[in-house]
């Protein structure tokens, strides 16, 4: 992203927190740091983390890390102030927020363990500090997409798309998923991408049915069917795409619900504009779906947005009223799982626009 971003983003937050009398937000989620201030280092998992924003209200926010991360938080966060926390996080806030004059801190709820936070608490009985917890702060921000953020996102997709075209014509019969998902992660970094954005799903016949399907040594029949749900990480955006189909002669079953599922992704898509609830979104594939009788066989939602982590804001679901926004950015994966006999989820990534959706994949060479 160009540099320009960061000011920009940061201006909008202090924006924010003077507007709800914060005196500073502390930034856990991954994605929201990166998002704010460039600095791309992951958390294996909430219990690891390699650092936190301190964002003031007013003036220079604080980048605060542990020594293992420290040259790359100063070459990444350039307009930030990177402090090491040699003996932790809360003992180092303990002394940093009284120097700067913070009363109302507020702390992401949904990023932070509840053991964190009850230490924090207590450290801000000892100080004349008040706690806030608030959520999406930061999402708000990154739920609409610039322009470049967009161009990113095009690229990650058409890379995925290449991996896999590269890999399809080599998936036969004999191959198992572990097989099948290595070449696509093996693909992935040699064309260049970081890496995955989440486990490759590679599910083959009955185990298709299972939506988020561990790939197993399970070795491919002539005329099962193939689930591959797979992204990557290009220039930190990220890809999400679901191809479903069948090496050898599909039956007719197979072609019938494909087209069900084909045809409730094309009335998600059709149904996008900016204006339009997540809920008219969803309900508009979902019928296609449930017409068909397949209701009960499609649990999950339809989409969720995709950015600098695969799932972002807005959930397409029946249960959100929140409307759609030009600049957003989501995927479109109707499904049917069948216990016993497979499942079929197709894929793509959109971006919402006033009158409607601009597809980012280039399906029709698949399908
Ligand atoms: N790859 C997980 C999902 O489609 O949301
Ligand atoms: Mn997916
Ligand atoms: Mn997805």
């Amino acid at each position: 992203m160009p540099a320009l971003r960061f000011p920009e983003r940061l201006a909008r937050l202090q924006t924010a927190l003077r507007r709800r009398k914060l005196s500073a937000l502390l930034v856990t989620q991954p994605g929201n740091r990166n998002y704010l201030s460039g600095y791309s280092a992951l958390d294996h998992g909430i219990q690891e983390s390699s650092g936190v924003l301190l964002v003031p209200a007013r003036g220079t926010p604080y980048l605060l890390t542990d020594s293992r991360f420290y040259l790359q938080a100063a070459e990444e966060a350039r307009g930030f102030t990177v402090q090491l926390y040699p003996h932790g996080l809360i003992a180092f806030l303990r002394k940093l927020l009284p120097q700067l004059g913070i009363r109302r801190l507020a702390f992401e709820s949904h990023y932070m363990l509840h053991a964190t936070a009850a230490r924090l608490q207590k450290t801000a009985r000892g100080l004349d500090l008040e706690l806030q917890p608030v959520t999406e702060m930061v999402e708000r921000l990154r739920v609409v997409k610039s322009e470049d953020e967009i161009e990113a996102l095009r690229a990650s997709v058409r890379l995925n798309e290449q991996v896999f075209q590269e890999v399809y014509p080599a998936v036969k019969p004999g191959m198992t998923e572990l097989e099948v998902a290595l070449a696509l992660e093996t693909t992935m970094r040699r064309l260049g991408a970081r890496g995955p954005s989440f486990e490759t799903i590679v599910a083959f016949g009955p185990n298709a049915a299972k939506p988020h399907a561990v790939p197993t040594d399970r070795t491919l029949a002539p005329g099962e069917m193939v689930l591959i749900d797979m992204g990557l990480v290009l220039n930190g955006y990220c890809s999400d795409m679901t191809r479903t189909f069948v090496v050898g002669r599909p039956t007719q079953t197979f072609i019938d619900r494909l087209r069900v599922v084909r045809r409730a992704q094309l009335a998600g898509m059709n149904a996008i504009r900016a204006g339009v609830t997540c809920r008219e979104v969803d309900l508009a594939a979902r019928a296609v779906i449930r017409d068909a009788g397949y209701g009960k066989f499609f649990g999950h939602a339809l989409g969720h947005g995709v950015g600098l982590d695969v799932h972002e804001n807005p959930l397409l679901s029946s249960r959100s009223r929140k409307q759609l926004r030009s600049g957003m950015v989501v995927t479109v994966e109707p499904g049917i799982y069948l216990p016993d006999w497979g499942g079929i989820r197709l894929e793509n990534m959109v971006v919402v626009r006033d009158h409607g959706c601009e597809l980012l994949n280039n399906d029709l060479t698949f399908l």
